[in-house]
């Protein structure tokens, strides 16, 4: 969890930074007026349209329409969270970050994750180095070799090698000190059944290290050399490894993919690497298990358009068509690029070189196509009733196409395909098929409507509990800015009551699920704020926005109090009113500041 930064100490980042400064390390300017333009860095163009507003503080792209402050500029150039960008900003321009104490269990959190990281490195580099600089490495190395990885893409992604013995990394890793608990904790060591001790989880396999976006190693996947089972081995979740957020490449894919304008995602370690050194850089992989929500909405950060490329056997075909039905819940422009023989990437580039694979990826088609012959594939269309099975499950599809023109022209090819006339899919169209995209529509414009109308306060006080159930010692700097007693909802400050009760006296917060005199209601509004979807963002802005809003509300409250103290101070004749008055003022001031964050 990031500390909280002092509104004086951003104010102070900003009014020293100079935007357009800046963003010219990035992007080549030119003025005219009071603004100045450049080429877009975070989608493709060649025509300027992305602007820089030095008075304001502000860039704006006209293609793309990304924009806001210098911060959030260095965040998407940087690919940081805000709070980061700020930091990053403030280190470079050497302004101290300002300290705050932090409690004794998030000492101990940050030191658990920087444990894990120190642990992670040093194993990329200890397997790395046995790759490429010991004789343990040897059949490794002729491993990659013999499929076609050279040494620079070796060096590229830090591909190593885990010895053929049980415990060369635990034993190398005991002489520096590092502990057998953490050993343990990081998965890169397993504990004997029997006896005393630990052994290494990875032996003689080659290495492959999974980073998140930010090119920080969070994992590993070991492919065995050969036959056998488990292919590949991997890390087992930890606090840095989970599978459902990260995706394989990121870290290298992600200027690629703004760049380029959409993501291509493929199943494996190996196809990644392989296309990579291909020279397409936008790809990457979902780790082995199907693609998620999580993993979409982390693509869509760079580009609209997400272009799947599995392999084109019939499990890679049905992973495809899952894979779409996830994209389909964010408003990805989804493509599917397929290979024409039954390979995956690597053997496809491997055997047809990188020219034809990008011919391969530049005829990616559209979702729709990919679905109706993918519902072909399946079926059989010699009988009449095989072909009215067939138009059934294709309806859904069709109806499904927002745009007419697209509409008709996909009916007639269905129509000629299924020998049935146009007319007669469009008279089931209009009897199911409207139906089902009215529904669809209505409910999405339902859950639009009610999500707006939903308190905002509301979703931020649950986000807070929920936060502070995960990382109790948050309540600590949560307090200091925003009373209990100031939220608006009852429940809310029942729970969070509860929970500063619970953390006061040192005693496990989430025992508070026991509790008695926690009402029915109170526990729903608990259970909600734990399930609900915390959606993409950051925690640490996440935390900040909803912070921000509760003590917005809160300041609302005192300013009232305090305008109206003041009101009645003055009639009264009592000079007093100013001191109202000011305070007053100056809680007023920061409700205008915090209004000016939210983007
Ligand atoms: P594949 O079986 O398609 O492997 O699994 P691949 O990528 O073609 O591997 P090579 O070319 O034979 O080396 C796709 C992905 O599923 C996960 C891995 O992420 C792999 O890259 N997987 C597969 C595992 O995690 N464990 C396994 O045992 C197999
Ligand atoms: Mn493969």
């Amino acid at each position: 969890m990031a500390i909280w930064l002092p509104e004086e100490f951003v104010e102070r980042v900003r009014s020293e930074s100079d935007i357009v400064s800046v963003v010219s390390t990035y992007v080549q300017l030119k003025r005219r007026g009071n603004r100045y333009w450049g080429c877009c860095p975070f989608h493709q163009e060649d025509t300027p349209s992305f602007s820089v507003k030095p008075d304001d503080g502000f860039f704006y792209c006209f293609g793309c329409h990304a924009g806001g402050n210098i911060f959030k500029f260095i965040s998407l150039i940087e690919n940081v969270s805000y709070y980061d960008a700020i930091v990053l900003q403030a280190e470079r321009l050497n302004i101290p970050l300002p300290e705050r104490e932090k409690s004794p269990q998030e000492l101990a959190r940050e030191k658990k994750v920087s444990e894990l990281r120190e642990v992670h490195e040093m194993a990329v580099n200890f397997f790395h180095n046995c790759l490429v600089m010991t004789n343990y490495g040897v059949a490794g190395l002729e491993y990659f070799h013999r499929r076609g990885i050279d040494d620079e893409t070796i060096k590229e992604f830090k591909l190593g090698f885990a010895p053929d013995a049980w415990d060369k990394l635990s034993s190398a890793f005991a002489k520096r000190n590092i502990s057998n608990s953490l050993l343990l904790e990081s998965g890169l060591a397993v504990k004997r059944q029997q006896g005393n001790g630990e052994y290494d989880r990875f032996r003689n396999r080659v290495m492959i290290p999974i980073m998140d976006e930010r090119g920080r190693v969070c994992g590993f996947g070991g492919r065995i050399i050969g036959e056998g089972q488990p292919k590949y081995l991997n890390s087992p979740e930890t606090v840095l490894f989970n599978k459902r957020r990260l995706l394989f490449g990121l870290d290298k894919a992600h200027r690629y993919i703004s760049q380029a304008g959409f993501s291509v995602v493929v199943e494996g370690y190996m196809d990644v690497i392989s296309v990579v050194a291909a020279g397409i850089r936008n790809v990457v992989a979902s780790l082995g298990t199907a693609f998620t929500v999580e993993q979409c909405k982390k693509l869509l950060r760079y580009a609209p358009a997400i272009y799947f490329c599995y392999d084109s056997d019939n499990a890679g075909q049905e992973a495809i068509a899952r894979a779409v039905t996830i994209a389909a819940e964010t408003n990805a422009e989804v493509k599917v690029v397929q290979l024409p023989d039954g390979k995956d990437p690597d053997e496809f580039i491997q055997k047809h070189g990188a020219e034809e694979f990008k011919k391969v990826i530049a005829k990616a088609v559209p979702v729709v196509e990919f679905q109706l012959k993918h519902i072909i594939s399946h079926s059989d269309i010699n009988g009449l009733e095989g072909r009215l099975r067939t138009l059934t499950e294709m309806l859904p599809v069709l109806g499904g196409i927002k745009n007419t023109a697209e509409r008709s022209a996909y009916v007639s090819k269905v129509a000629q395909l299924l020998s049935v006339s146009e007319n007669d899919i469009l008279a089931e169209l209009t009897k199911k098929g409207h139906a089902v995209v009215n529904m669809q529509k209505t409910a999405k414009d339902v859950r639009k409507a009610v999500r707006k109308v939903e308190n905002a306060t509301n979703r931020s006080g649950r986000v807070i509990i929920r936060m502070i159930w995960e990382e109790p010692a948050v309540i600590d700097h949560f307090v200091s800015m925003v009373p209990i007693e100031s939220l608006p909802n009852e429940l809310h400050r029942q729970i969070l009551n509860e929970l500063a009760d619970k953390y006061t006296k040192g005693e496990t917060v989430k025992d508070i699920i026991n509790l008695p005199q926690l009402g029915e209601e109170a526990m729903a509004e608990l259970s909600r704020a734990l399930v609900e979807d915390l959606g993409e963002e950051d925690n640490s802005i996440l935390y900040e926005a909803c912070v921000r809003q509760l003590r917005r509300h809160y300041l609302a409250g005192q300013y009232e109090v305090h305008s109206m103290a003041a009101d009645n101070l003055y009639r009264q004749g009592d000079e007093k009113y100013h001191d109202e008055l000011a305070l007053s003022q100056k809680i007023k001031h920061e409700m205008d500041e915090l209004q000016g964050v939210n983007e």
